[in-house]
């Protein structure tokens, strides 16, 4: 038993397996993406890498901006084909039966399926080698409203979120802590008052 070392790789799992929308409303496109994160939080930034051959990559350089729609168990197979299949070739949301719709602040389309819709506006655009990464600020974000709690929480547990690890993907497991629970004070259960 012990460690092996492996050859330099992309080994930072599990990622997300976003569905990156571009173009317009009327032709517009699906990208499958899993080189994407946030990056900073004020100016909220985020980042897509893509390789110059991917349909995509023009259409976002062309538009200057993209939607990372998040994905969910139902979104899966939808994840995987738009990951596959290029928009050169077809219409990604008819062979799909996605639904486009208008964003707020960007010319490309969100996915009205996705419970997350995030408006990206590219900043910068970076050449990295295989792929070249698109600095991006986020200028929008929707939510479906069926995932907030009475309070307005949003209740992305309940989402069926996906990801993807080392060539496949997995819904979430179970909860395991919360933001900051492992220096949090433990609350004395309350005292039961005797019943008289
Ligand atoms: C799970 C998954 C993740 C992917 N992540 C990326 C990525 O981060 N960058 C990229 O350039 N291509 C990625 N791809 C490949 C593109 O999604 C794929 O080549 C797609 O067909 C390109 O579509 P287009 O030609 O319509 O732009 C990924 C594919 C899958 C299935």
């Amino acid at each position: 038993m012990g460690k092996i070392t492996w050859k330099p790789g992309t080994m930072v799992y599990p990622v997300p397996a976003a569905m990156v929308t571009c173009g317009t409303l009327e032709s517009p496109n699906i990208i499958t993406i899993a080189w994407t994160g946030t990056i900073c939080t004020n100016p909220p930034m985020t980042y897509v890498s893509i390789r110059k051959e991917r349909y995509s990559y023009d259409l976002i350089k062309e538009g200057q901006c993209f939607v990372i729609n998040l994905t969910t168990k139902s979104l899966v197979h939808a994840t995987d084909y738009c990951g596959v299949k290029s928009g050169k070739d077809i219409n990604k949301f008819e062979t799909t039966g996605l639904t486009p719709v208008a964003s707020n602040k960007v010319k490309a389309p969100s996915i009205l399926e996705s419970p997350v819709n995030v408006e990206c506006v590219v900043k910068e655009i970076k050449e990295l080698g295989s792929h070249d990464m698109f600095l991006a600020e986020v200028v929008s974000v929707t939510i479906d409203d069926h995932y907030l709690d009475k309070t307005g929480k949003l209740r992305l547990d309940l989402a069926e979120m996906i990801c993807y690890s080392h060539g496949a993907y997995y819904s979430l497991g179970s909860l395991l802590g919360t933001f900051g629970y492992s220096v949090a004070k433990k609350t004395k259960p309350k005292k039961k008052r005797p019943r008289k």
